[in-house]
């Protein structure tokens, strides 16, 4: 039988939480959702996340958390990582991080395996390949699965859509995200893998990625740092659609978009 997935962005501080709250269960409802991942890597004020945000994630009825390179940003988050059963951090960071390189997530008999890559442009943490990071893992995680979704975490359009290309045919989903910014390029690849360069951001709107304008405008036009306080209006779910078919490939993909 198909399934569907969501995948929702970046989830970007208190107004990120809060439209995830207020639509997940109406989207769920609509759409027949059967899995619902997010990324959480600005769940906490805009940096980060906690285990008991991400507790407050789950509630809300995301089954599975990815983190993106802001995943350390949270005093504390080191120790707590390992607690957290359905949450996994980049897999090419260094081996020795605490964390589960990849999720798999189980449903009604159906199983999900999501991964996490960052890319190396414009990315000021350090990881390994993520190619070669995809090549050790995928294997094992397709002996456990029936489907696969692959987080690009990355700065530069031209590395998600090589990516997506590199495994096109061999995962069922592609997607994007960082850049908290949503493109309008949801599409099949040739082989049957659904792609799209970012899912955008859950949060703030009237902002820059989700900080407030002004500051940001100021420190551009002066290089005076100063808070760059989480923004408040306009503030939308942003994430992707995707149906699965039997045979772990891609049917449909579409952007999803939801108002507070
Ligand atoms: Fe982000
Ligand atoms: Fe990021």
């Amino acid at each position: 039988m198909e399934k569907k997935i969501l995948f929702i962005g970046d989830i970007v501080g208190k107004p990120g939480r809060q439209v995830l709250k207020n639509q997940l269960p109406g989207l769920v409802q609509r759409y027949g959702v059967d899995v619902v991942i997010a990324n959480g890597e600005n769940a906490a004020s805009g940096a980060g996340i906690t285990k008991s945000l991400a507790q407050e994630i789950h509630r809300a009825g995301v089954h599975g958390i990815t983190l993106g390179d802001h995943v350390w940003d949270q005093k504390g988050f080191v120790d707590e990582i390992d607690d957290l059963e359905n949450l996994s951090r980049p897999a090419n960071l260094p081996s020795m991080c605490p964390g589960k390189p990849y999720l798999i997530v189980e449903k009604n008999g159906f199983r999900i395996g999501v991964i996490t890559v960052l890319g190396h442009v414009f990315m000021k943490i350090s990881a390994s390949s993520a190619m070669e990071s995809l090549d050790h893992y995928l294997p094992k995680i397709k002996e456990q699965t029936d489907a696969i979704l692959v987080e690009v975490h990355a700065e530069a359009t031209s590395e998600k859509v090589a990516l997506g290309f590199y495994l096109d045919g061999k995962v069922s989903a592609v997607v994007g995200t960082h850049t908290h910014i949503p493109t309008n390029d949801c599409r099949l690849l040739p082989n049957g893998t659904a792609y799209q360069t970012d899912a955008g951001m859950t949060g703030p709107y009237d902002s820059v990625l989700g900080r407030e304008v002004q500051p940001i405008v100021d420190k551009m036009r002066d290089g005076i740092p100063r808070r760059f306080p989480v923004a408040t209006d306009n503030v939308q779910l942003r994430g992707c659609l995707i149906t699965i078919k039997e045979d772990g490939l891609a049917r449909t993909i579409e952007p999803i978009r939801a108002i507070l």
